[in-house]
């Protein structure tokens, strides 16, 4: 769980070192995988989310996931503070995150219940959740949770610094056999060692079922095992603000993935066909395009 601070300087950073800097500031709840969550609710998924935060803000974050439709099951910490990002935007869209990942860093089992697993389809983790290893702990006990219930996982390795600082080939191996898997460009270059995104969306098929490699305005490429990778633009839009535009494609893709590929008595959604892959990817580009035009990370 997060607590984003957006802040979009009206000059630039050079225009007068050490005074102010005329700027829109606004307060925003965040987090890759609850911004996932909402967008995954709000597109008709039935979702929950698990997760912690500073006890004074947990009832305003269980608010605004319910506003999207998203069940919350956060644990408060009476110690540690919410997480928090702070992201500067530049003119062009693009942003700087300065993360303090607060009571984050304390997710512990008891926070997760693993009976929510009992009548889930899909398990879905991001890359934060392997940085250290209180935390990996968790992220590999619930797996092996996932892994003997027969769910499918999904994947969104989340940040290139963090995987590059722990081992990108031990990230591959804790993740192995996951049935989706998000990377943006530069997380795929780092998993991989490619530099073009049909080579790495390929390569990183030997791990998973499907891959979708996110290129930001040059839209992504969907890849499944055994077919060639697919690329497929992005949806125009004039970004404003470009956060949170790959969590809400990993919910629009997702919400179409499952709704294309009921899931099996076990819980396991069955492979789909290529077609409504790229169908779901198509829908995704267009999700997101919608949130970069606009401040925030959740759907309004
Ligand atoms: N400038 C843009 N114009 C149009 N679409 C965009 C733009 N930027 C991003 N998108 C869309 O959003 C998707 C995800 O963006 P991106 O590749 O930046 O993922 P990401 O790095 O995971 O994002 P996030 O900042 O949420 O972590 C892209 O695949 C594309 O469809
Ligand atoms: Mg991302």
């Amino acid at each position: 769980m997060i607590n984003d601070l957006l802040v979009k300087p009206s000059d630039s950073l050079e225009s007068w070192p050490g005074s102010d800097i005329l700027s829109t500031i606004s307060a925003r709840p965040g987090g890759a995988a609850a911004n996932q969550a909402a967008w995954m609710a709000h597109l008709g998924a039935d979702v929950t989310f698990a997760g912690r935060a500073g006890a004074r803000d947990v009832a305003y974050h269980r608010r605004e996931l319910a506003r999207a439709g998203v069940r919350a099951r956060l644990a408060a910490d009476h110690e540690a503070e919410t997480g928090s990002i702070v992201i500067m935007v530049a003119p062009d869209g693009e942003r700087t995150m300065f993360t303090d990942r607060g009571a984050n860093l304390r997710l512990q089992r008891s926070d997760l219940p693993a009976r929510l697993l009992d009548d889930a389809a899909v398990l879905h983790l991001t890359g934060y959740t392997f940085c250290e290893p209180p935390l990996l702990e968790v992220a590999l006990w619930l797996l092996g949770q996932a892994r003997a219930r027969g769910l499918a996982v999904t994947i969104d390795p989340g940040s290139a610094a963090f995987l590059d600082r722990m081992d990108p080939a031990a990230f591959l191996r804790w993740t192995e056999g996951a049935a989706v898997c998000f990377p943006n460009r530069d997380e795929a270059a780092v998993l991989t060692g490619e530099t073009e995104p049909l080579a790495m969306a390929s390569r990183l098929t030997r791990h998973y079922g499907i891959v979708v490699v996110k290129l930001g305005a040059a839209g992504c490429v969907l890849a499944a095992r055994g077919e060639a990778p697919v690329p497929i633009a992005a949806h125009p839009a004039r970004a404003t603000d470009t956060t949170g535009a790959g969590d809400a494609f990993c919910g629009a893709f997702m919400s179409k993935w499952l709704a294309a590929v009921p899931a099996t008595p076990g819980g396991r959604p069955a492979s789909a066909a290529l077609a409504d892959l790229a169908a779901a990817a198509k829908f995704a580009v267009q999700v997101a395009a919608t949130v970069v035009t606009r401040f925030g990370a959740r759907p309004v």
